[in-house]
């Protein structure tokens, strides 16, 4: 059955993504209408040797549509999601405005694409980026021996913070290169031979927002609110591509052998682990790909029966645009 889709942020970092994939996959597409803001109207995108033109989002827009994948932004997706749920559109979106909601399944298809298929708003919520790959990787673990806890160390890649930012930061590169003053801009600070840690923070805690992200949404995706997860985030000058460090404990001691094995026949993940040999994942080699890859699997030095790997993966694909094509080819296709 052909699917009509429509796309809320079609002219986005996330939305480009979108259309490259749908060019290249097996979803079978009726209609595609490509949505964005009125400054977008008009404008006009390749899909498949066509040229598509931008349509400005309305409530017009909806009608007719199966599936709407929105990545336009939390207060966006906070405007529109129920107005395209009403007409009728299962809604999946990008934003972070939906994934705690009770009513809101938030789904990784390796790990509970089912739990998409109750969704009394209308609406199932994609989740954070970084929370995505580290779920793909945790999930054999966590159905073999029950993960206990994490600490995670996050090294994100700028095309997480929309197509603004990547030029900004390009920019940034040239001015830094010639000693000119850096504009901080949408990066709001300089990344340029630099990292940065600039996600709204929760002054309560001393959180960033984008931390807390994924101690609660690993929970919500695994069905497991017992999981300690302890993160940082960290913006790293890498356009695409985002890569964890992952500490884990188990709830029984595990060896570096059994999660190879383990990690090696999940879906969604390819394991580059030959560490000696000089092979682990990169997020240049990952850019552009769809996989979780997975590598330096190593058991514990400082908690034995604890394990230590290094997992990467697109954050535009895996961490956005896949996971949603995904869920609608695993849901309606
Ligand atoms: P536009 O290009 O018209 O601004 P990114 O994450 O790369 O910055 O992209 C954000 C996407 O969300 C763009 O496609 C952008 O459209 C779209 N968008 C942002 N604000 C709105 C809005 N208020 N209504 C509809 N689309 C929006």
């Amino acid at each position: 059955m052909a699917i009509n889709l429509a796309i809320l942020g079609a002219t986005g970092a996330v939305g480009q993504e979108l259309l490259r994939l749908l060019e290249a996959r097996a979803l079978p597409l009726g209609e595609l209408r490509l949505l964005a803001s009125p400054r977008s109207a008009g404008r006009q995108l390749q899909f498949r040797g066509e040229t598509r033109t931008v349509q400005a989002v309305s409530p017009e827009s909806f009608e007719g549509i199966d599936v709407a994948i929105f990545s336009a932004g939390g207060g966006t997706s906070r405007e529109w999601a129920p107005i395209a749920a009403s007409k009728g559109a299962c809604v999946i979106d990008n934003s972070s405005a939906w994934r705690m909601d009770p009513e809101v399944p938030l789904v990784v298809p390796e790990c509970n694409l089912e739990a998409g298929r109750a969704r009394p708003k209308g609406i199932i919520a994609n989740p954070n980026c970084s929370t995505i790959q580290m779920v793909v990787a945790l999930k054999p673990l966590h159905d073999a021996a029950g993960v206990k806890r994490v600490v995670v160390a996050t090294y994100q890649a700028i095309s997480g913070a929309g197509a603004r930012a990547i030029e900004a930061f390009q920019e940034q590169c040239r001015a830094a290169a010639n000693g000119e003053a850096v504009d901080p801009g949408p990066l709001k600070g300089q990344l340029a031979q630099n990292l940065l840690m600039h996600w709204s923070v929760d002054e309560a805690s001393g959180y960033q927002e984008e931390e807390l992200k994924m101690v609660h949404e690993t929970r919500k995706i695994l069905g497991d609110e017992s999981i300690q997860v302890s993160p940082t985030a960290v913006r790293v000058p890498v356009l695409h591509a985002h890569s964890e460090s992952l500490t884990i404990e188990l709830g029984r001691p595990m060896d570096a052998a059994e999660a190879r094995t383990l990690l090696a026949a999940a879906p969604g993940i390819t394991l580059v682990d030959d560490f000696a040999a000089g092979a682990y994942p990169t997020p240049l080699t990952a850019a552009g790909t769809d996989p979780v890859y997975v590598g330096r699997i190593r058991e514990d030095v400082g908690n034995p029966g604890g394990l230590q790997m290094w997992v990467v993966s697109d954050n535009l694909r895996k961490g956005a645009a896949l996971n949603a094509v995904q869920i609608a080819e695993g849901l309606f296709a």
